[in-house]
């Protein structure tokens, strides 16, 4: 790996730009496989690798702006036509393939002219993959935005080694063969351009084998699929965090700036979320089994607050946009059924969080009510566990993520059913300090224990492996 150059390739870039009194500055990037690649523990490797991706800004403030991005990457933005990246992006990435692969069918708005628009997206990204490609190099593409984009490069150039990683869930072929045949063919032999495909976990694993058994006729031998002669290795590589980071930031001065003001504001019990505005967080479920909970659980009014933090996403797409109203009536309804006029239970914010806030969040939370409808893995989960230093703290998880796998001392609920959801709220506040310390010990060996950097070594030396295999076989 030292010697072999890394090319990252994913929609989203970690940065943007923001432009305010004609000052522009750097604004992160939200979402999970943002957090993670921007983690990647780049010491061993001797070149510095390149990161590919769509921009969300124009050539020109690129041309200005560029001078303020400066880390360990090399950054190659790609300037989509702005119809091809509205057909891409919103349409076939996130009204297409986001609702299916997260199991909600009834919101797939399937067009045509948004799989064109995806072909030409990922043929786009494909050229300035070959305008930057060299033998040696390491081709790592990432998430559902690029699904064809393995098999592109492959008929460029066949010899080259090219690792493929799903952030999000791979659902059954029940769910997939609700795409037209031409469809979903295309994206399975997209990725079987791949020389090896990673998911989260074995079940999203073993629904990728037997989609390509089922749809393709392809078989496996120990999750090795045999594609136009060449081995197309699959596994599960559940993704970690930097677990350092988030545990030292416990006692960085402004997160204990922070963390003290919030105790200060909130004297009682502290529940905390945050996520994207997305419809698979299951926010409005949360609201309902919150609502649950106060009615059968009267004694904690006044004694509690939620701190509900929605980080703003894609929010052209109509499902998103609706999501943020229901969710703002919700909270609107439920702190007016239960307010007193000296408390409210809600605390919402439609916002980004600065790295401080975020941590101050998870240190001074008493229960992290994690209930997503679906998620590929849930980064938030296990970085609230990293964070707590001080040991204490609940973890409610929904048992439909791919965290829930790794984290089985945490509360785990069904986030559909809200009394179940209220119920364990009421024991998670309840758990006496030594329960909470056992449980979060435990949990904390586990995130530590495999964070971002065993996870991109895993893949790494997986990836290594194919190649090594190939030239034994030639
Ligand atoms: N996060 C962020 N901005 C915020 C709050 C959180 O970028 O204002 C980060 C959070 O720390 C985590 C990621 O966004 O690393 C969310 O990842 P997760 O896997 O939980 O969900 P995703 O958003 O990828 O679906
Ligand atoms: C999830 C996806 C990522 C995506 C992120 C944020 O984590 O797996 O690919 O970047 O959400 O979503 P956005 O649409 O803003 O990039």
């Amino acid at each position: 790996m030292k010697n072999n150059r890394l090319i990252i390739i994913s929609y989203r870039l970690p940065f943007s730009f923001k432009t305010e009194n004609k000052t522009t500055t750097l604004k992160p990037s939200a979402g999970g496989l943002v957090t993670a690649v921007k983690s990647l523990d780049l010491s061993a490797s001797s070149q510095k690798p390149i990161w590919i991706g769509c921009a969300d800004f124009t050539q020109s403030v690129w041309e200005k702006s560029k001078h303020l991005v400066n880390d360990d990457f090399e950054y190659v933005p790609v300037f989509l036509d702005k119809a091809v990246n509205k057909g891409f992006y919103n349409g076939f990435s996130n009204s297409v393939l986001w609702p299916l692969f997260h199991y909600f069918p009834g919101f797939v708005d399937y067009h045509d002219e948004y799989l064109t628009a995806y072909q030409a997206a990922n043929q786009a990204v494909c050229e300035k993959v070959i305008e930057h490609l060299k033998p040696t190099d390491m081709v790592w593409v990432h998430d559902y935005h690029f699904l064809a984009l393995p098999q592109l490069i492959r008929e460029r150039e066949p010899e080259a080694t090219i690792g493929f990683f799903l952030h999000i869930p791979f659902p059954s072929n029940e769910l997939l063969r609700l795409l037209p045949r031409r469809c979903r063919d295309y994206l399975l032999e997209g990725l079987l351009g791949a020389d090896l495909i990673g998911f989260h976990t074995n079940d999203y694993l073993i629904h990728f084998l037997q989609s390509v058994s089922l749809n393709l006729g392809l078989s496996h031998n120990l999750a090795k699929v045999l594609y136009q002669d060449r081995g197309v290795q699959c596994q599960a590589f559940p993704i970690g965090i930097n677990y350092g980071l988030y545990h030292d930031a416990y006692a960085q001065p402004d997160v204990v700036s922070e963390r003290d003001e919030l105790k200060k504001s909130y004297p009682g019990k502290i529940i905390f979320s945050v996520d994207r505005l997305d419809y698979t967080k299951g926010v409005m479920q949360r609201l309902d089994a919150l609502e649950a909970f106060l009615q059968s659980h009267p004694e904690w009014k006044g004694n509690l607050v939620f701190i509900l933090v929605v980080v703003p996403s894609r929010d052209e797409i109509q499902t998103y946009w609706e999501r943020k109203q229901m969710i703002e009536q919700a909270v609107g309804r439920i702190n007016g059924k239960f307010a007193t006029l000296t408390w409210v239970p809600i605390v919402y914010r439609y916002a980004s969080l600065a790295f401080p806030q975020l941590i101050a969040l998870y240190t001074a939370c008493d229960v992290a009510m994690i209930t997503p409808l679906r998620d590929g893995m849930n980064l938030v989960a296990k970085e609230f566990i990293a964070t707590r230093q001080d040991q204490q703290g609940v973890l409610l998880l929904s048992e439909l993520t791919g965290a829930a796998n790794e984290l089985g001392d945490a509360l785990l609920v069904n986030p559909l059913d809200e009394y179940e959801v209220a119920d364990q709220l009421n024991v998670a506040l309840m758990m006496p300090p030594e329960e909470q310390q056992r449980r979060m010990a435990v949990m904390q060996r586990r995130v530590e224990q495999y964070d971002v950097k065993q996870w991109a070594n895993d893949f790494f030396d997986a990836l290594a492996a194919t190649r090594q295999g190939k030239r034994k076989n030639h």
